[in-house]
């Protein structure tokens, strides 16, 4: 394993830690806190604390350096991760954020769908760069597979007048998840296995072929042609596939360290999230156990990685967006447009309460702050810290779009720094109020912020010395 020194540098700060309860400790307490035997305490998960596009694979790009596996447990080619190292910056959608480093072995995990052509136009661009594919890159027998006619399903579904639009990002997703919950879906396995391949797909066809005559769409649908085209595609990634479930587990057995990535964010969890308002896979840390076959007595931390304010494409409530000069600022300051479909993110503050939320339903042990720097040229920062609905305070989150929609944010106003944090390493070079800013941060989630993260680069981040995030990656 690699134990390089990381590229960053470290802040000195621990006055700021404080217990998943939000109890403040000093940074002895700190030090005294045992989590064992490194070995013993090697597994995290990495996911996003908010709507997704919280800089999850720049994080995890950064961090997977102290891993050997780097295991993504849900979503599909809806995710976009942006990977920036020197000059050369890419977007992984399904092959997990890892892979540049190449020692570490990164697995699509059986909770993700995956879409053949969409894996292999992205092998295709990770081999131009250098990667060893079939060294690396291992691929679940029961993931399940995303075919045409799902986009096209979920195109009428999108586009139907009586309806609501999610906003999806039209990939497919949710009909597969839905054939998978519907016991109907085919898995990779099956489509390595020319027979039953053929058998499952005639079934799942004919039911798409009478869904699609019932919307007068039968001709776009090319149900033979898919077939054979999904025949070729699955030689092409046969090699790649195997039980990931055993190949995690056998390596944990033998002492090895596995990330887990998450993709969209946790208020995306088809459970946990806006509902229906979301993606239709579990984001949340849950996920990675059902995801991946690891058990949750395997995996040691959960790290929540949250932008310094608060972004979400598509549809849905959004209790502190700014549709304002700030909310403009904040999108063509952070280039917060869409790294999959290219639109326009729609931008907000910070919001506390959703932030205790998501930390409460993944259980965080540490959070970490990305985008400190798109905040640079703001005068006022204006932070979320409570809801109010009809007069009274908001204590859990509703669990209905509609109750979401109506709440009044609750905002206490702090002073921006006003000079450029933007590649910043240092904890000690944050300006006086940019440090104010993260304390407070941390006093309304009652989540310790272990890095702050200050421009896309690796080398543009901050580890808090004494933190848990420091002795969770050993750092
Ligand atoms: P993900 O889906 O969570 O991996 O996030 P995306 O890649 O979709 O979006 C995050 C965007 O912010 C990417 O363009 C990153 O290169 C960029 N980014 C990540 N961290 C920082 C940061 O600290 N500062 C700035 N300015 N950009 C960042
Ligand atoms: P990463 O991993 C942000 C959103 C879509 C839509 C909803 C459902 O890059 O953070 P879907 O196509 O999944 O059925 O769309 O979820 N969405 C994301 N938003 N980041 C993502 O991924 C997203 N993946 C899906 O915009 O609102
Ligand atoms: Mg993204």
């Amino acid at each position: 394993m690699h134990r390089a020194p990381l590229p960053y540098g470290r802040g000195s700060a621990t006055e700021l830690s404080r217990d998943r309860q939000g109890a403040a400790y000093s940074g002895a307490a700190l030090q005294s806190v045992g989590f064992g035997h490194p070995s013993a305490m090697s597994n995290v998960i990495v996911l996003g604390a908010q709507w997704g596009d919280e800089g999850k694979g720049k994080i995890v790009d950064l961090f997977s350096d102290r891993f050997d596996f780097v295991a993504r447990y849900q979503g599909g080619h809806n995710a976009g991760h942006t990977v920036q190292v020197g000059e050369r910056k890419f977007v992984l959608k399904l092959i997990p954020s890892g892979v540049m480093h190449p020692h570490v072995r990164v697995v699509i995990g059986n909770g993700v769908v995956v879409d053949p052509q969409a894996l292999l136009d992205e092998i295709e661009m990770v081999e131009k760069m250098g990667v060893d594919v079939q060294k690396q890159v291992a691929v679940s027998n029961r993931c399940h597979i995303i075919f045409p006619f799902h986009r096209l399903i979920e195109k009428v579904s999108e586009s139907r007048a009586d309806r609501v639009a999610i906003g999806t990002t039209s990939r497919g997703i949710g009909p597969c998840y839905e054939d998978k919950i519907g016991r109907r879906g085919i898995r990779m396995a099956d489509l390595l296995d020319p027979q039953i391949f053929d058998t499952l797909y005639g079934y799942l066809a004919d039911d798409k072929r009478i869904l699609a005559n019932a919307f007068h769409k039968g001709d776009a649908l090319n149900l033979e042609e898919a077939r054979d085209q999904y025949h070729h595609m699955a030689e092409k990634i046969r090699p790649l596939v195997c039980d990931t479930a055993k190949l995690l587990n056998d390596a944990i057995a033998a002492g090895k360290r596995v990330m887990f990535e998450g993709a969209q964010g946790t208020m995306l969890d088809v459970d946990h999230g806006t509902y229906p308002f979301v993606t239709s896979s579990s984001a949340a840390a849950g996920g990675a156990c059902t995801g991946t076959g690891v058990a949750p007595t395997k995996i040691h931390g959960i790290i929540g990685v949250s932008k310094a304010y608060i972004t979400r494409v598509g549809g849905g409530p959004f209790p502190s967006e700014d549709v304002g000069p700030d909310g403009h600022h904040i999108r063509e300051a952070g280039h917060e447009y869409g790294s999959v479909t290219g639109r326009p993110r729609r931008c907000g503050w910070f919001d506390a309460p959703l932030l205790r939320y998501t930390a409460m339903v993944n259980g965080f042990d540490t959070l970490i702050v990305t985008k400190l720097d798109v905040l640079d040229d703001l005068e006022k920062l204006k932070v979320c810290t409570g809801y109010r609905l009809n007069g009274q305070p908001v204590e859990a989150m509703p669990a209905t779009n509609a109750l979401l929609a109506q709440v009044q944010p609750v905002y206490e106003t702090l002073p921006g720094w006003c000079v450029p944090t933007a590649g910043t390493t240092r904890w000690d070079d944050l300006p006086a109020r940019a440090r104010d800013y993260l304390a407070f941060l941390e006093e309304k989630t009652g989540v310790e912020i272990g890095c702050v993260s200050t421009g896309p680069e690796r080398m543009e981040t901050i580890v808090r010395q004494g933190s848990k995030l420091e002795r969770l990656l050993e750092l």
